[in-house]
């Protein structure tokens, strides 16, 4: 069974002192127990005072980026190394906005992602379409190449480790989600391309759907077989939105 993964994605947002309040907030109002493993992935520079906020608490820390290299002459770079001393458990790679903007390939992600897995980090590797491509038909072609060339080239993948995150590019900050039914239709299609990859693994392997997630519409997303969570951006940024997220998400909608 896979555990249900709910990612707050914050991109270049929050102080410290913002992140600060928005744990206490999130901490006061969540229940014990929640059915869902959290977590929240700030700027680098709030990453140590949420690990300090949140620790003891049920939600983990991530970063959005990591370098590949472990040390070393790299200006402006952070390494796997000093994520896990500040106590990461999770980083996302090659989310949209780095591949379009900063140039990053599907080499450097796959790059990223293991060095994150060789350290016990988890990385959550993000795909999707443009909304060109899916008018195109190319969906599956687009999403199918970034799978297979991002995830690491290691001999025995962690499956358990490593977070797949469908995320397409028309429903990231548009408001317009992609519908259970589209979003189902790749997710089953990622884990088909998965169980290719890595044989049985892959039913160990969370995949979240990203893509203007809301309170309103993660019941019936966490409804489909074979989406495992999501990744939030916007509606991550209020804590009660997030905490409305975890409420609606249901443990037993996702298992498989
Ligand atoms: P929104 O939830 O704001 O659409 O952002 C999605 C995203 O990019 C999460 O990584």
């Amino acid at each position: 069974m896979r555990r249900p993964l709910l990612v707050a994605n914050w991109k270049m947002n929050k102080n410290r002192a913002e992140a600060r309040a928005w744990a206490e907030a999130l901490v006061n109002d969540l229940g014990p127990d929640p059915a869902a493993e959290l977590v929240v992935a700030p700027p680098f520079t709030a990453l140590e005072t949420l690990s300090t906020a949140l620790s003891g608490s049920a939600v983990q820390v991530a970063a959005q980026n990591v370098a590949s290299a472990a040390a070393g002459a790299y200006t402006g770079e952070i390494s796997v190394p000093m994520l896990a001393e500040i106590g990461c458990r999770y980083c996302i790679v090659g989310h949209s906005e780095r591949r379009a903007l900063f140039s990053e390939s599907d080499q450097v992600v796959s790059a990223k992602a293991a060095a994150l897995l060789e350290a016990g980090l988890r990385p959550i590797v993000c795909v999707g379409e443009s909304e060109a491509e899916r008018k195109g038909g190319q969906t599956a072609e687009i999403v199918g190449r970034q799978l297979e060339t991002s995830l690491p080239a290691m001999e025995t993948p962690a499956a358990g480790d490593l977070v797949v995150a469908y995320e397409p590019i028309w429903a990231i900050g548009t408001g317009v989600t992609a519908t259970p039914g589209q979003a189902q239709e790749v997710h089953e299609f990622l884990r088909e391309g998965l169980r290719k990859i890595m044989g049985a693994g892959a039913e160990q392997v969370r995949v979240l759907y990203g893509g203007s997630v809301n309170p309103e519409n993660i019941e019936s997303l966490m409804a489909q077989p074979d989406i495992d969570g999501a990744l939030i951006g916007g509606a991550s940024l209020e804590p009660e939105s997030f905490r409305q997220i975890v409420a609606n998400c249901h443990l037993e909608n996702s298992s498989s």
